[in-house]
């Protein structure tokens, strides 16, 4: 019987085209850029134009990554969009992904995941499980949102940390042979949640908890925006994710040095300096697009893991460490042999 291990063969992203600058919010919110780059590490921002939602940034990501793998729309038989900001409910922005590609006569199974800040882990998990068990061959992957539709822009506590954007890559399946000793793809995903957290971190925005007062049943528990305990999160964040580098480096025997890149989620500098610090990397073997993107929740793996794969850092043989923790709380790894 074949074994298949899942190869990252190809990488995408896209940014819309409207920076928002510290600057910018200073002059409509008590609050300067001084204050939020000393805090958070973050610059600007990208926000989406009014007529792109959700499904339009993750299908330019989309276009990007299939072309560096040289696969077809048609060869993709899964597509897996990790978003918290949806272009609807129902149905998935995967599947309007997958029409606005143009691949949807073949029918291939298309879905989105929320897992909020960790969702493109959570999704490049599922979809190497897909393979791995044989039933697909190519997956598409992403990670795109619009956080800039969700947040309250009267809050300085959160509208300043996120932004608009999209990742993505594309997965192949490659038999496993005996014949390569350290052949490329995926090593190992390691995915947790501790749902006991809602209250320091969530977003709004759900049918189930709308109020309906003509049935009586009038809840007050819709609240509009991101509602954040940033400090407490913050320390979760940081305790969360130093578990997790030790997890994924005992699970394949490795060590710190080991690890080539380290790809993380980029919410706040001072997080991802803590995670480098574990793992005794200097942050030159860091990806670090914070400043310039601000948190872009699932997206913001993908786009980083694209950057250094497009400015030639990330190289062929190189061991890439890529992690992620968010609301829920979710946190989670995936270790890559590039
Ligand atoms: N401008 C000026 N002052 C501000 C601003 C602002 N934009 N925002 C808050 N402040 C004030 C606060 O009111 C507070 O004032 P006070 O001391 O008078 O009460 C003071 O600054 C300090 O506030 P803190 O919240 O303690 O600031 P902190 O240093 O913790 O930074 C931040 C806040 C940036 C949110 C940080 O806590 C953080 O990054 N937390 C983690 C975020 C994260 O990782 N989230 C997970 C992913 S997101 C997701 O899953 C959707």
């Amino acid at each position: 019987m074949t074994h298949y291990r899942a190869r990252i063969i190809g990488s995408g992203s896209y940014l819309p085209e409207r920076r928002l600058h510290n600057d910018e919010l200073a002059g409509r919110l008590d609050t300067s850029d001084e204050w939020i780059f000393s805090r958070t590490g973050i610059r600007e921002r990208r926000i989406a134009a009014a007529d792109q939602f959700t499904s339009d940034l993750a299908t330019a990501a989309a276009r990007q990554a299939l072309a560096a793998a040289s696969v077809a729309p048609d060869q993709i038989d899964l597509i897996l969009v990790a978003t918290s900001t949806p272009d609807l409910i129902f149905p998935a922005t995967a599947t309007q992904v997958q029409y606005k590609l143009g691949c949807h006569r073949g029918r291939a199974p298309a879905f989105d995941l929320q897992a909020v800040c960790t969702g493109f882990i959570y999704a490049l998990s599922v979809a190497e499980k897909f393979i791995q068990s044989g039933s697909c061959r190519h997956a598409l992957v992403i990670g795109a949102e619009t956080f800039s539709r969700a947040v309250d822009w009267t809050d300085r506590t959160t509208c300043i940390l996120f932004g608009d954007g999209a990742g993505a890559v594309v997965l192949r399946a490659e038999p496993i042979t005996a014949a390569h000793h350290h052949p490329p793809g995926i090593l190992s995903t390691h995915l947790h949640a501790d749902g006991s957290y809602i209250d320091l971190l969530k977003g709004s925005g759900g049918y189930s908890q709308r109020a309906m007062p003509v049935l009586g049943l009038d809840q007050e528990t819709n609240v509009a925006g991101v509602q954040m305990r940033g400090n407490e999160v913050f320390k979760q964040a940081v305790k969360a994710l130093d578990e997790i580098v030790d997890e994924t480096l005992v699970a394949n025997q490795l060590t710190r040095t080991d690890v080539d890149w380290l790809v993380p989620h980029q919410a706040n500098i001072r997080i991802i300096q803590s995670t480098a610090k574990r793992l005794g990397m200097e942050m030159d073997r860091v990806v670090v697009t914070v400043d310039r993107h601000g948190n872009t929740s699932a997206a913001s793996v993908p786009l980083a893991l694209d950057e250094a794969v497009r400015d030639g850092r990330i190289q062929p043989g190189h061991l890439v460490l890529m992690e992620a923790f968010g609301s829920g709380f979710t946190w989670g790894s995936a270790l890559v042999r590039w």
